[in-house]
């Protein structure tokens, strides 16, 4: 069995990817020596290797990688090892310009970036697994060997290709799903238009097309896509694990749904003995903090709630957005210790060393171009510090309060052409969900519709388009047996193939709501709508209304104006022991604690009005005891009360009744007993 941690990393994993290729020898005896003073424990190494490991076909190089391992390992520092796969040399694809990718309009990319790969190409799967077999031989009992990396981000840049070798690829998947095409031709719903197919040769990957696609199609052909990748994934694995036995094997994730929307992440983390993630700050406004604290969450569920490593992040601006500003003094440590404390089990970069040249050499490092004497450096260096403090966590487990249910599936279905109206975006009802919650102090798992939810006593549907029949009875048997359910608008309305559940919407979902939806009625833009509730009071909701009719759900909150005035807005519907509420706009993050607010109420959480605005406050527990991460992402000093004593493990303080955390400071708390 792989271990399901870096091999003989005895600390939490700090350090970053490592490209020592890109600057001459001499200046590798610096770096080592800058890790020892940063506190680096385990690097990432090789991931963009291959053209230079192996220079032309079959001729390898591997004195520099030999070189460089065993200068990391002299020195102590664990290696994650790269399987170069995502960046196959010029003279690969000069011989097979079939394995670059095809866009749906029959572009096809060029060699000079990286992750052009057509996942389907037999000389691409060959090659790949031809490289990683002779890494895998000659490092695979390498004592500086800590875990292999393969790969990089599968899913982005490219994710689909549009070639024939794709379309072959794809009609054997057909096959092999529907058996027949008059199966096919029924779930695809191919009367429609007179789409019908009488051979699985006349089946194309979605292309370019007049006017809107067959949606199922396109479904599947996500699908496929996200298969085939992961066909490549555990290609790679299996090697590695018959010739390096016990080591754990990984890819970088990119879960937060800002970043990468073409995998499946639950069926990728099943997959890796050991879930990794890269996250990036979007700054495009909203607060930064939040959504780092869900990519974490999405991530440590996707993981089964073990502990995840977090392999990327930045240690100040990246160079990919519109506008890069710096971290604030501080943010860094806040960034690194959130995800900490949301079950990492360590903290690495891109990059160790900054690029002088390249595509990347205006994205932050731990060592700027500036050096040492930088603030980015000192802060490098404190932090390596502050993690290394931290080590009796590792293998503890974040303790979540609730549940938001998510599937990337549904997702894809939702974003399919012709919907009722453009504005709404699952995403962004993730997001606002997410915010209220954590805005409450809430820890969240996140978790598929089909999932045991018993240990949940609060539940949220920000936006489940599609759901089987299955995760609807999954969330009737949730309810009728206690638990609190809060589902909003447009959920449960297709099964798995995106045709409408039989009967009234929402078909998965109307037994536990106890209500129908007669019609939707979305809003236009900017066009905002009053709802008014049982004391009066008004809430305000965009984008979305729609005919409710409650068939046993109560009516909470009413539509005051619009189309549907009089009509339910919010229901409640008491089934069994628990409680499902429905909410049929689109409200704001005010309207949703409000609503959130009732349904803590029904699942007897209580408020927690003692911890300041903008305090995070997680705690893992394990064998080694319980951990009070607090992090005040806010100007003002904060206290927080204790429920028990402790010791401040970053100042090395005792700590009893409050603890005291100055503004932009993180603290943890190891709590006595
Ligand atoms: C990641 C990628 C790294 C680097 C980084 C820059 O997505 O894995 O190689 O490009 O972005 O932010």
């Amino acid at each position: 069995m792989p271990d399901t941690t870096p091999t003989g990393l005895t600390r939490l994993a700090f350090g970053g990817d490592y490209n020592p290729e890109q600057w001459p020898e001499t200046v590798w005896h610096e770096d080592v020596r800058l890790m020892r003073e940063a506190g680096v424990t385990m690097v990432s190494v090789g991931i963009f290797s291959w053209a230079l490991l192996e220079p032309s076909p079959g001729e390898f190089d591997f004195g520099w990688l030999d070189r460089l391992l065993d200068l990391l390992h002299e020195n102590g520092i664990r290696v994650g090892l790269g399987t170069p796969t995502v960046a196959p040399p010029a003279w690969f694809y000069r011989e097979h310009p079939d394995a670059l990718p095809v866009t749906a309009d029959g572009t096809r990319y060029e060699f000079g970036s990286r992750g052009a790969i057509c996942h389907s190409n037999t000389d691409y799967r060959s090659a790949a697994a031809a490289i990683t077999t002779q890494l895998a031989t000659r490092y695979g009992d390498h004592p500086a060997l800590a875990l292999w990396h393969v790969h990089n981000e599968y899913g982005v840049p490219v994710s689909a290709c549009y070639c024939e070798s794709c379309a072959a690829h794809f009609r054997r998947r057909l096959v092999a799903t529907y058996g027949t095409v008059e199966q096919l031709n029924e779930a695809w719903g191919t009367a429609f238009w007179g789409q019908r197919y009488t051979d699985f040769a006349q089946i194309n990957p979605p292309r370019v097309t007049p006017t809107a696609g067959n949606p199922t199609q396109a479904l599947d052909y996500k699908r496929f896509t996200d298969a085939t990748i992961r066909e490549n994934f555990v290609r790679e694995r299996d090697i590695l694990h018959r010739l390096s036995p016990g080591v754990p094997v990984t890819t970088n994730f990119m879960t937060a749904l800002s970043q990468c929307d073409s995998i499946d992440y639950w069926a990728w983390g099943r997959e890796v003995d050991l879930v990794t993630n890269d996250h990036y700050l979007i700054t495009d406004g909203r607060r930064t903090h939040v959504n780092l604290a869900m990519a974490a969450d999405i991530t440590r569920s996707v993981a089964g709630g073990a502990p995840w490593l977090l392999l990327e992040h930045s240690t100040s601006g990246v160079n990919w957005q519109p506008r890069n500003p710096a971290k604030a003094p501080g943010q860094m440590a806040r960034n690194s210790l959130g995800h900490v404390a949301r079950g990492s089990d360590g903290a690495m970069f891109f990059q160790w060393r900054q690029s002088r040249r390249g595509a990347e050499k205006f994205h932050s490092a731990m060592l700027p171009h500036g050096g040492t004497d930088t603030r980015v450096w000192r802060e490098v260096v404190e932090l390596g510090a502050a993690v290394d403090s931290l080590s009796a966590i590792r293998g503890t487990r974040t303790q979540a309060d609730v549940a938001v249910l998510w599937d990337w599936q549904s997702w894809w279905a939702q974003n399919l052409q012709w919907r009722p109206s453009e504005d709404h975006d699952p995403r962004e009802r993730a997001d606002a969900f997410y915010e209220a919650l954590y805005d409450r102090h809430l820890t969240v798992d996140f978790a598929h519709p089909e999932a045991d939810l018993s240990a949940y006593p609060l539940v949220v549907v920000p936006a489940l388009y599609l759901m089987t029949e299955a995760a609807g009875n999954n969330l009737r048997e949730y309810v009728e047996n206690g638990g609190t359910l809060v589902v909003s608008y447009f959920s449960g309305i297709v099964d798995e193939h995106d045709a409408v559940h039989e009967g009234p919407h929402p078909g998965a979902l109307r037994d536990v709501l106890g209500l129908t939806v007669e019609e939707f009625s979305p809003l236009l833009k900017d066009e905002r709508i009053r709802i008014t509730g049982p004391d009066g009071s008004e809430l305000s909701g965009d984008v979305w209304s729609e005919f409710v009719v409650p068939r046993g759900a109560e009516t909470v909150w009413t539509y005051a104006d619009g189309l549907a005035a009089g009509h339910p807005a919010i229901t409640r519907h008491r089934l069994g022991e628990g409680s499902a509420w429905y909410v049929s706009t689109r409200l704001d993050v005010h309207g949703l604690d409000v609503l959130l607010g009732w349904a803590a109420d029904d699942a007897r959480i209580a408020p927690r009005a003692d911890l300041p605005h903008d305090v995070e406050v997680v705690r893992r527990t394990g064998e080694s005891g319980t951990f009070l991460f607090v992090i005040n992402h806010s100007a003002l000093d904060a206290k927080v009360p204790l429920e028990a004593h402790g010791t401040e493990l970053l100042t090395g303080e005792r700590a009893a009744g409050h603890l005291g955390v100055p503004a932009g400071a993180v603290r943890v708390v190891r709590l006595d007993g």
